[in-house]
């Protein structure tokens, strides 16, 4: 299958709740709070849809980078559960990646739980370390998250030598 990326609208609040809830259960957000999150002018949220069914969200993803504040926050991710293990979630990953070295972040960071072993392997794929360990972070299930980080070098540009 192949998918298409474009910034997230309050159009796509419902398909994205919609995988929100099935995917994290007692971990959900708030519609409110995912409604907050896609207006604000700090995110940058990414919705992927497949060119055939164009009107169905297959995944998203989200960032909070602030222009300026040197770092950014991966928010979320999530693909649905038949688009999974075909890179979609490696992609959106990346191009949130990208989207916050734009801002000029240099340095990402994220919770996941830590008893979400798939997730955590996505993220050391991509070159997130563990830094630190939050305990009982989410509740009620009284997990603790691991927060990672990814640094961001800037990039060095050199003039091209010839000869
Ligand atoms: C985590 C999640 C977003 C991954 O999405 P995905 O589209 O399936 O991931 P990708 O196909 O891009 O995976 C890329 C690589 O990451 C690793 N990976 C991804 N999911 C994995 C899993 N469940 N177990 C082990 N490794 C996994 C693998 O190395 C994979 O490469 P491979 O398929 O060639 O082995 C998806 O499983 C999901 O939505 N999970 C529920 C929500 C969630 O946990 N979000 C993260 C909250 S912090």
């Amino acid at each position: 299958m192949t998918w298409q990326l474009r910034r997230a609208t309050a159009a796509d609040l419902d398909a994205i709740m919609t995988i929100e809830s099935n995917v994290f259960g007692s971990d959900a957000w708030s519609v409110e709070l995912m409604r907050g999150e896609l207006a604000s002018p700090h995110s940058y949220y990414l919705v992927a849809f497949s060119p055939d069914v164009p009107d169905r969200v297959d995944g998203y993803a989200g960032l909070l980078a602030p222009l300026g504040a040197g770092e950014g926050d991966i928010q979320t991710v999530a693909v649905a559960g038949a688009a999974r293990r075909q890179g979609l979630g490696r992609t959106l990953i990346l191009s949130l990646v990208n989207e916050a070295r734009d801002r000029g972040a240099s340095e990402l960071f994220l919770e996941v739980r830590a008893d979400n072993a798939g997730a955590q392997a996505l993220y050391e794929l991509l070159g997130f370390e563990q830094i630190a360990v939050r305990a009982g972070y989410y509740q009620p299930d009284n997990v603790d998250a691991h927060v990672m980080r990814l640094r961001l070098p800037a990039p060095h540009t050199k003039p091209a030598v010839s000869g």
